[in-house]
């Protein structure tokens, strides 16, 4: 895999990861944030139907008895209806000894009103209950008789007569004391309803975070291009080309004083250590090759397999050739018998000596035109970092 690859793999993960950590907080927060809301809204109902009801309550002096809608309790209970219209919220008025059969307590507002009834300070109450998958925000506010209330839920023989003709005497909606718990506000509404908005702020807020998600990524893959995948291809590639066409010359510009910035810096010290070796190669190359051309005796200087590499003026008369016929040629096709030279390189490699190597010892050439002659030679071994090379001198002996 490549670094980039792998970079980029590892910088999305770790990104991806934060951005779904950070998503899912700010989403269980904004759960937090919007239930919090509904309960305020569910209080706020509640209050207002208690302000109602009490402000009826102190105010309708006997008006209710000629019209029953202005009982404070139907009233109240109308109008908040009229005011949640529309909305998922729902309101009831609620008591364990309730007059209207509308207003009996479910299950989970029985044993919430049992519970109340039994704390000397009844407090609001919220819970969040599911019933058949069907989770809803249920709020309760308590409410305690006061003085007012009693005109028509203390004792029977006090309460006007429009409410002891619909509720008889033994009924058990009366008798209330004051401060004593009558019922409660309940209101109702289902989550789904309440987290609907938040479905579509995280809709939106997914939206932007991941186009800042993909921003980010994009960003960082460039810096990292730029800081340091750039710099490294770049002597990745300085040293490719180095191998392909063994040019010292090449240097690569110093992207800056990091790590990266020391890798070509050595990297440059080793092209110019390079390039000053091949040159000092080269210059005494030159120097061999003028040396043995103002020598007095042909000279050959030959690889392991025979081939010619060096040869000067004289052993281009010796053999009938120029340089560039014989370069390239093999020595073995010069030699009346090669088969003795052959043994002694082989020799050479194998014992690490050979009795043809430095001694003068006599053989017999042929020329370009396949004339023999005599000569003495003398081969001598230059042992370079790559290669062995044989160099024979020789000397006519007869011509
Ligand atoms: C003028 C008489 C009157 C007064 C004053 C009055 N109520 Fe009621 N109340 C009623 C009647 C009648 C009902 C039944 C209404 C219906 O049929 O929906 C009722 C119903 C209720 C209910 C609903 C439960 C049920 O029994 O059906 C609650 C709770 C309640 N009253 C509390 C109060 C409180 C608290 C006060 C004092 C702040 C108060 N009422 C003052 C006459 C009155």
């Amino acid at each position: 895999m490549r670094i980039t690859t792998k970079l980029t793999l590892i910088i999305s993960v770790l990104l991806i990861a934060l951005f779904v950590a950070l998503g899912w907080n700010s989403y269980r927060y904004e759960q937090q944030l919007i239930l919090e809301q509904a309960v305020d809204k569910a209080r706020i109902i509640a209050r207002q139907i208690i302000e109602t009801r009490d402000y009826l309550s102190r105010s309708e002096q006997g008006a209710s008895h000629n019209n029953f809608a202005l009982v404070p309790q139907v009233a109240a209970t109308k109008i908040a209806t009229r005011i949640t219209e529309g909305s998922p919220y729902y309101i009831r008025q609620i008591s364990l000894r309730n007059r209207n059969p509308e207003n009996r307590p479910d299950a989970y507002e029985m044993a919430e009103l049992q519970k109340m009834a039994l704390s000397p300070t009844p407090q609001e109450h919220t819970r969040v209950t599911a019933e058949n998958g069907d989770e809803q925000l249920r709020y309760l506010l308590p409410m305690r008789a006061d003085q007012s209330c009693l005109n028509c839920h203390g004792s029977f023989s006090e309460a006007p007569r429009f409410v002891q003709e619909r509720f008889p005497y033994g009924h058990s909606s009366y008798n209330y004391r004051a401060g004593e718990l009558i019922g409660a506000i309940s209101v109702s509404v289902p989550m789904r309803e309440v987290y609907r908005s938040i479905d579509n702020n995280l809709l939106q807020e997914l939206a932007v975070e991941s186009v800042i998600l993909l921003l980010l990524l994009a960003l960082t893959g460039l810096v990292i291009h730029r800081a340091i995948l750039r710099p490294v291809s770049n002597v990745a590639k300085g040293i490719e080309e180095v191998a392909s066409t063994g040019n010292f010359s090449q240097r690569i510009e110093q992207p800056g004083d990091d790590e990266i910035g020391h890798l070509v810096e050595s990297f440059n010290e080793l092209m110019a250590e390079l390039e000053r070796r091949t040159r000092q190669k080269a210059e005494s190359d030159e120097r061999y090759r003028n040396f043995i051309e103002i020598a007095q005796s042909p000279i050959v200087t030959f690889l392991p397999d025979g081939k010619i590499v060096i040869a000067n003026q004289k052993a281009e008369k010796l053999f009938g050739l120029t340089k560039e016929e014989l370069l390239g040629q093999n020595i073995c096709d010069f030699m009346a018998t090669p088969d003795p030279l052959k043994a002694g390189i082989c020799d050479y490699f194998e014992a690490g000596s050979s009795s043809l190597i430095g001694t003068t010892s006599r053989q017999t050439v042929r020329d370009v035109c396949g004339r023999l002659f005599d000569v003495e030679m003398v081969i001598s071994v230059s042992q370079s970092d790559r290669d062995a090379m044989f160099t024979a001198i020789l000397r006519t002996t007869s011509k």
